[in-house]
């Protein structure tokens, strides 16, 4: 029988080796995928591709890494679950210790509330009838859930709707802190804390105020000024509220940029980063604390692995990952995991092109990984994130609510 070493001798590539290894037919591993049933029989190698990929290890460390900042820091952490968008992510990080999830939509709330995620808050407003029809159903099976507002006339018709169903919605006042949705920070929003505080369905949770503006500042002196510039007025809003009398126990903000500026801001109670737990390439530009230019707080952990299908010149290279593969808002194209020697073009829907001339040789069979430009918007192209541990499959996450975009 070959040996894996007489294999590598021999000048195949470790993907070929994983390939030749496998004894399954692709029913048997559709299936095997289908079920979940991976670990300790699944390698990279067994994956069709393109593949949306974590390599567990750094996802690991990145949520050990910020859950245990925020809370070394003693606020609370609830990450986003827009990045993710799978309930098996959302439930391993309050495992870690979070409280819950965010969630950006509505419909993102229901696919995680129908799969067991509890501590939901809902970042943006809940408009329109059918809409908050939905929300209250979510809340009467998970009364834990938040929904933000930023207007007296949502929160009374979430009221009159929660009166209706006979729940207590909570609530938050989205506060206009960076360039999105909110109510002005300051009188605005404490009278609207006051309409809330005098309306019977609603409980007023606090203050949820995102500075997205602040997040990729780049370096970290800058960004430091640009999310104190936003938060300050949050929380000067929380303490004008409890002057009031009216209670607001509870500020969420934040992001993967600024957990290390906003957990020292006296007044945030709660942080709502997402993309730490993948990183991307437009967040690795962003510059770390200590001078560097690049963003080394957390590992890139997701990846699109993809297989080279064409050789058409010396110098060229085609992989089966193209534009419907990664996120294609961002000016800069994937990068290769390996460094810089194989520059990747996108090549249309289905393809992208690798230029050889840069020291690194491939061959039609290989498969290699990319980091992502934007990590959430790459996810949503994926029914599934396989969780890999080096070369071994071991579990297959359902991005349950891809595409909820509603
Ligand atoms: C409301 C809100 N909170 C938190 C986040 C998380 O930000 P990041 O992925 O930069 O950590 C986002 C991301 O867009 C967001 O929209």
């Amino acid at each position: 029988m070959t040996s894996r070493r007489s294999v590598l001798a021999s000048g195949l590539s470790a993907a070929a080796l994983y390939a030749a290894k496998t004894s399954y037919t692709y029913a048997e591993i559709d299936r095997m995928i289908a079920r979940g049933d991976v670990k300790g029989k699944l390698s990279k190698a067994d994956l069709p591709t393109p593949a949306l990929i974590v390599d567990l290890d750094a996802f690991e460390g990145n949520v050990k890494k910020m859950v245990g900042y925020v809370k070394s820091k003693g606020r609370a952490i609830r990450p986003h679950g827009k990045t993710h968008k799978c309930p098996d992510i959302a439930k391993y990080i309050i495992a870690q210790g979070a409280v819950g999830a965010c969630s950006a939509k509505l419909s993102e709330a229901e696919a995680f509330a129908d799969n067991g995620v509890n501590g939901l808050l809902v970042t943006t407003a809940v408009i329109g009838k059918h809409k908050i029809e939905r929300a209250v159903a979510i809340a009467k099976k998970h009364p834990d859930i938040i929904y933000s507002m930023d207007n007296a006339q949502n929160a009374r018709d979430m009221n009159d709707a929660a009166g209706v169903a006979k729940v207590k919605l909570n609530v938050a006042i989205d506060l206009w802190v960076g360039k999105r949705t909110g109510i002005i920070p300051g009188d605005a929003a404490v009278a609207l804390g006051e309409a809330i505080s005098k309306l019977p369905n609603l409980k007023l949770h606090g203050i949820q105020a995102y500075a997205g503006h602040a997040s990729h500042a780049i370096g970290f002196e800058n960004r430091k000024k640009v999310s104190i510039e936003a938060m300050t007025p949050a929380v000067e809003t929380r303490f004008a509220l409890e002057k009031k009398g009216i209670s607001c126990p509870w500020l969420s903000g934040g992001s993967t940029g600024t957990y290390n500026i906003d957990t020292h801001i006296e007044g945030i109670t709660e942080l709502q980063p997402g993309s730490f737990m993948f990183m991307d390439v437009d967040y690795n530009r962003i510059g770390s604390e200590s001078g560097s230019e690049i963003y080394t707080d957390f590992k890139n952990s997701l990846f699109v692995l993809a297989t080279v299908v064409s050789k058409p010149k010396d110098d060229t290279a085609i992989v089966d990952g193209g534009l419907k593969a990664f996120s294609t808002d961002k000016p800069f194209p994937p990068q290769w995991r390996g460094g810089n020697e194989l520059p990747y073009a996108f090549a249309g829907d289905e393809h992208g092109r690798l230029t050889l001339n840069a020291g690194k040789q491939v061959s039609i069979g290989d498969r290699l990984e990319f980091i992502i430009p934007h990590c959430d918007p790459s996810v949503n192209l994926h029914d599934r994130i396989y969780a890999v541990r080096g070369e071994q499959v071991e579990a297959v996450w359902r991005v349950a609510a891809r595409g909820l975009g509603q």
